[in-house]
């Protein structure tokens, strides 16, 4: 039996897609179902996954349903995850990203501790981080491997430092048989339209603006959410507790780039009487923009013998087409809540 958190969001309902397909193994999914987690990222999942509505915050129960399901390995995704919005209202970062990772790894540690030794021989704690704990690099700066040191910028990037942090001090000071990985931005099925790509795309369905901030020249390494599951199964069959691991994309884009691509293939696959590329405008600067994220896989591929299988050229084409023929996800999971974050953010774009 697997746990996982977060599992109603992006990642984890593609973390919960992918296993399912390769493994009979069960899996118990813990979620509060803030706006980002949507069960209609789980639709068509069978009985082999059990949802529980719960906060990682909350210590009694977390602790009563670790105990109660006893799993062979935890992973971590649930956190608030949206740079923009740490900026914007960092509070809800510091509780779930920090405060909930610290009770998690308690009841972890607590039921770790009732383990037989063979069992605590299997054991695994997995903590999805981000490359965004190392900062921004410059355009001549080698990619972050995982002794580059944290220098995080955001009130998220720090949050998530600082769950790492406590993660590394549960192993060493406790031994609890933890791991960390550190990937860089995710694209694909069932991600909120609050984030870039998806963003892009379902605005560009509506015949709305698709706003780049400041001079689209930020660089982000694009990651198949697909080869990251695959990565994090690799991590769980074979990664070494104690270790980081960093997964990228090999897809280093500006946003321009990114941009310009998802129109030039919606031109082709829903052409109208003008290119989606005049929908493009430039706005206001998010506060503190990282310049580049790249990461180095070298550590992933050599011990591991895991690679990206997506190119960003067949990502890219893949997500479009997925978010074309799923129209009526897109529809359900844009709440009023999403309309007066959107509003808000996007003042004068219209
Ligand atoms: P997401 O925002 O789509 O999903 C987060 C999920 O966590 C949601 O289902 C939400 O309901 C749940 N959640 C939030 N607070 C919770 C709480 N207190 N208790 C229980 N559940 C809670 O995020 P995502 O993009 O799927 O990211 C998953 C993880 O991967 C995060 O830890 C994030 O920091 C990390 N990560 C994401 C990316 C990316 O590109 N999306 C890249 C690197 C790392
Ligand atoms: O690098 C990993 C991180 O990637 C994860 O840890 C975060 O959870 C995830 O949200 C993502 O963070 P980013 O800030 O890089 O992703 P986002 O999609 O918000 O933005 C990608 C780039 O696009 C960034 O340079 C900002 C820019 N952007 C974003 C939005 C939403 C725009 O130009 N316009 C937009 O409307």
């Amino acid at each position: 039996m697997l746990l996982i958190t977060g599992g109603a969001g992006f990642i984890g309902s593609n973390f919960i897609h992918t296993w399912i397909k390769q493994s009979s193994e069960k899996i118990v999914n813990i979620d509060c179902l803030t706006y980002a987690g949507n069960l209609y990222n789980l639709d068509g999942i069978n009985e082999q996954h059990l949802f529980i509505e719960e906060d990682i915050n909350n210590s009694e129960q977390i602790q009563k349903l670790i105990n109660l399901h006893k799993p062979r390995a935890i992973l971590h995704f649930a956190a608030e995850s949206h740079v923009d919005r740490s900026i914007d209202s960092p509070d809800r970062f510091i509780q779930t990203n920090i405060l909930g990772t610290f009770n998690l790894l308690q009841a972890s540690l607590n039921y770790y501790n009732t383990l037989s030794i063979v069992n605590q021989s299997q054991f695994k704690f997995i903590h999805i981080s981000t490359d965004e704990v190392y900062g921004s690099l410059n355009l001549n700066d080698k990619p972050f491997n995982e002794n580059t040191a944290y220098a995080p910028n955001s009130p998220y990037a720090a949050s998530k430092a600082a769950s790492d942090h406590l993660v590394r001090s549960f192993f060493h000071t406790y031994n609890l048989p933890c791991i960390i990985t550190h990937c860089s931005n995710n694209y694909g099925p069932y991600q909120f339209p609050e984030k870039l790509i998806p963003l892009v795309i379902n605005n560009a369905l509506q015949n709305k603006s698709l706003p780049i901030y400041g001079n689209g020249l930020n660089i982000r390494d694009w990651l198949h959410v697909e080869d990251h599951c695959m990565a994090l199964i690799e991590i769980l069959n074979k990664g070494k507790v104690g270790e980081v691991y960093n997964i990228g994309g090999c897809n280093e884009k500006t946003n321009i780039e990114v941009v310009n691509n998802i129109c030039n293939i919606l031109d082709k696959l829903k052409p109208k009487t003008s290119s989606y590329t005049k929908q493009i405008i430039f706005v206001k600067d998010r506060l503190g923009h990282d310049k580049r994220y790249a990461v180095d896989n070298n550590k992933i591929q050599t011990e591991l013998d895991w690679q990206p299988k997506y190119t960003f050229e067949s990502g890219i084409l893949q997500t479009v087409n997925w978010y074309l023929n799923n129209e009526d996800w897109l529809q359900k999971t844009i709440s009023g809540k999403y309309q007066n974050w959107i509003n808000k953010q996007y003042e004068s774009v219209k």
